[in-house]
Order: structure tokens, then C-alpha cells, then sequence
């Protein structure tokens, strides 16, 4: 019997928001830190990302204040973490000189502890290429570069817009081989025209460096781009699919291990950077629209930074770069993990699922176990792995993690 008497008082209800309507964070993930630089020498007909062409010189000074500003606002949100990765990506970083990205990487250390052996990467365009700037990166503690050949085939190259040829390409990843502790050569295949042979030929081109880690990317025709509006003719899929047989059978003959949809390394040599973003970690995105993504103890949050370059350096400068910030709904947690994590040869294992998300496993049962009698996943007690099948037909496997409803 409930006593009425009011000297009794009634044993107060604890009620955890967290555990009504969000996940909960046991430890939060690693914090990695990616910084984009906006501009380019020229637009390639097929890219869609936050890169637009400087016309005349980019504003360096300025765009490094506009950053620090950045930064410097949103500490609050990372404080007391360490980053174990900063990538300055773009668009063109190598457009920056190596004083500029010096400054850049000292304002960084004074203001968030980097943990020892810290990777730093920077993507270099070939067409930027001076052997005295891509040193200096080096000295400026720049570990990884990371360098977006392409093609080795001069016509190819032209008919991709791009503003090098082969032998420009050829020099970087010399210097690159000299000068850093490890580096990337981003390749592109099915491109316009392109036959297995010369594809095969652009392969062995560069695995004639031997790179520790190449990334290896099928060209797509993005909405909004050049070759939206004009596409070039491109191998159709049968003849995609045996260039990627292909690159996988070469990759494989000289140790390179696939070990992301895209990606190929060497032993110790996998980007650590972007094994966060599939491993579902947290990184903080500065510059002119990057992306970021943060857990606090009871919810995650994605962050967009102003697109616009000019509107960026202007919103930076008066504390107001963020063009958006929502939390995740509780909803699309499995989604988001596994958009990322079965990208990944070796998948996840089922305590990081939960570690990252928040979520108990039973929140992916039903799926995870239609995508097993489907032969597109493999698990045991610990974890869940893609199968080829599931590697080969990825979209399809993870939209059975897509939220009922959606
Ligand atoms: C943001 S770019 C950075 C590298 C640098 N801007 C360059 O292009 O030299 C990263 C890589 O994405 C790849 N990429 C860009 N657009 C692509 C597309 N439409 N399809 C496939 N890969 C693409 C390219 O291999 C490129 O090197
Ligand atoms: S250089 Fe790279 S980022 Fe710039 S437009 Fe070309 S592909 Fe895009």
C-alpha cells in the first residue's frame, strides 16, 4: 500500500533521457581531424567535390586565419581528446605552399594535443608539382602524401581535364617515394574509352613505383558535373567488371592487400585516416565544406562547414563557419555504421558495432541475419564480415540495414 502520510516521502524516479530516446557511449571513439582546402588549378569535368577554380592566386594567409578561427571555435565540442590523424584534403592542398601548411600544422599542435606518430596526410595534384614544395611539406611534418594521378596515359589524362600528363606524374610520385615516411597513388579505371589493356597498362604503371598503397576508383559520372551534361562513352559494366578483376589480380601478385572496396596496401601501410571514417570513428571537419562527425557521451553529431569559399573565410571570421549541425536519430545508426564498416574486407566486430553506435546487436539481428541467408555476410560469435558476393553487390547489402520506413 502506498502510505499517505506525507512525512514518507515518495523514492525519487530517475529517468535517463538516454536510455528513452538515444544511444549511450561506454568510451568514445578515436578523434581523427580533416581540413579541406577549397581551390584547384582547374575543375575536372567529372569531380563533385567542394573544389573551384583559382582564379589567380588562392588567398593562402587568409584561408589558414580562416581555419585556426575554425578550429579554435571548436574545441569545446573535442575537448581533453586526442587526434591520431589529421588529412588535408581538397580540392588541391598542394596548391598551398609549404610555409603556408607549416603555419597551418603548428596552429593545429598548439591547439589540440596530436598523439605520437601521428599520420598526416595531404593530397597533391601532380599539375602543382615542385620538388623544393613537396620537400618542404615533409619538413613541415606532412608524413603521407597522397597523390591523384589517375591515368598514366597522356590522352587519357586529357580527355579526364586534368592539368598534368604522365611524366608530371611520374616526378610527384619520385618525390613522394624520397621525401615521405609513406604514400598513396589514387588511381581511376573505366574511363572514357578506356580498354582492359590499357587499363591493365595503368595498373602496372604504377605498381611499377611500388606503392605502398594505391587507391583505386571507378570512375562515376556525379550529378551536376561536365560529364553529367555531356557524358563521354564509357565501358559499359561487363567490361568494368574484368578491369576490376583485374586490378585485383594485379594488386594481389605484388602484396598489395584489398583491404577497403577501393583500397590497396601494403602491410602497415593502410590509411589510418580513412580506416576511421569506415570503422565509424569521430572526426572533426574544418574548412569550406567539410564534414564532421562527433559523439558525446549520449548522442552523435554531424556537423557541414559553409561551402562557398568566400562565405566560409567571412563566416570564420566573424565565429560562424557551421552551416549545419544535427544529431543522428537513433534510427539511422545502423545505417550510417554499416554504409561504412562493410566497405571493409574484414567487416566488424560485434562489440565494436555497439561500441560506436550505441545500440544493443539486436537493434541489426533481423537484418544481419537476412543478409547471411543471402551469402552476402559471414559471422561467427565476434564478428561480421561481407562476403565476395556482399563486396561485389555492397549497395544491396547495405540497404538491408536502411531503417524501416525510409
Ligand atoms: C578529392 S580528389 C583529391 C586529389 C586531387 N584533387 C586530384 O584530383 O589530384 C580524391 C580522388 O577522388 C577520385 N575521384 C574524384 N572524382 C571521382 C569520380 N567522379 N569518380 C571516381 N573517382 C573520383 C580521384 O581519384 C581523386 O584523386
Ligand atoms: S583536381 Fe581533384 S578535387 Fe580538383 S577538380 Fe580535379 S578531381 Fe576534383
Amino acid at each position: 500500500m502506498i502510505p499517505a502520510s506525507a512525512d514518507v516521502a515518495p523514492a525519487p524516479v530517475r529517468i535517463d533521457a538516454a536510455t528513452l530516446s538515444g544511444p549511450r557511449f561506454a568510451a568514445l571513439p578515436p578523434l581523427a581531424l580533416y581540413v579541406h582546402i577549397p581551390w584547384c588549378l582547374r575543375k575536372c569535368p567529372y569531380c563533385d567535390f567542394n573544389s573551384h577554380e583559382a582564379k589567380g592566386e588562392a588567398p593562402e594567409a587568409a584561408y589558414v586565419d580562416a581555419l585556426v578561427a575554425d578550429l579554435e571555435l571548436a574545441l569545446p565540442s573535442i575537448w581533453g581528446r586526442r587526434v591520431f590523424s589529421v588529412f588535408i584534403g581538397g580540392g588541391t592542398p598542394s596548391l598551398f605552399s609549404a610555409a603556408a601548411i607549416d603555419r597551418l600544422l603548428a596552429a593545429i599542435r598548439a591547439r589540440v594535443p596530436l598523439e605520437p606518430g601521428c599520420e598526416i596526410t595531404l593530397e597533391a595534384n601532380p599539375g602543382t608539382f615542385e620538388r623544393e614544395r613537396f620537400h618542404g611539406y615533409a619538413e613541415a611534418g606532412v608524413t603521407r602524401l597522397s597523390i591523384g594521378v589517375q591515368s598514366f596515359d597522356d590522352a587519357k589524362l586529357q580527355a579526364l581535364g586534368r592539368v598534368h600528363d604522365a611524366a608530371q606524374a611520374r616526378a610527384a610520385i619520385d618525390e613522394a617515394k624520397a621525401a615521405f615516411a609513406t604514400f598513396n597513388v589514387d588511381l581511376m579505371y573505366a574511363l572514357p574509352g578506356q580498354t582492359l589493356a590499357e587499363c591493365t597498362a595503368d595498373v602496372e604503371a604504377a605498381l611499377a613505383f611500388a606503392p605502398p598503397h594505391v587507391s583505386i576508383y571507378h570512375l562515376t559520372i556525379e550529378p551536376n558535373t561536365l560529364f553529367a551534361h555531356a557524358p563521354p562513352p564509357l565501358p559499359d559494366d561487363d567490361a568494368a567488371a574484368a578491369m576490376l578483376d583485374r586490378i585485383a589480380a594485379l594488386t594481389a601478385d605484388v602484396g598489395l592487400d584489398r583491404y577497403e572496396v577501393s583500397a590497396f596496401a601494403r602491410p602497415g601501410h593502410r590509411s589510418r585516416h580513412n580506416v576511421n571514417y569506415w570503422e565509424f570513428g569521430d572526426y572533426l571537419g574544418i574548412g569550406a565544406g567539410a564534414h564532421g562527425k562527433i559523439s558525446f557521451p549520449h548522442r552523435i553529431v554531424r556537423q557541414v562547414r559553409l561551402r562557398d569559399p568566400a562565405a566560409y573565410l567571412a563566416g570564420a571570421e566573424r565565429g560562424a563557419a557551421v552551416a549545419s549541425e544535427n544529431e543522428v536519430a537513433r534510427a539511422d545508426l545502423a545505417f550510417e555504421f554499416m554504409l561504412n564498416a562493410l566497405r571493409l574486407r574484414d567487416g566488424f566486430s560485434l562489440a565494436r558495432f555497439s561500441e560506436r553506435t550505441g545500440l544493443p546487436l539486436s537493434a541489426i539481428e533481423r537484418p544481419l541475419a537476412e543478409a547471411e541467408r543471402r551469402g552476402l555476410v559471414v559471422r561467427d560469435l565476434q564478428s561480421v564480415r561481407p562476403t565476395p558476393l556482399g563486396f561485389d553487390f555492397l549497395s544491396d547489402l547495405q540497404q538491408l540495414f536502411l531503417p524501416s520506413g525510409s
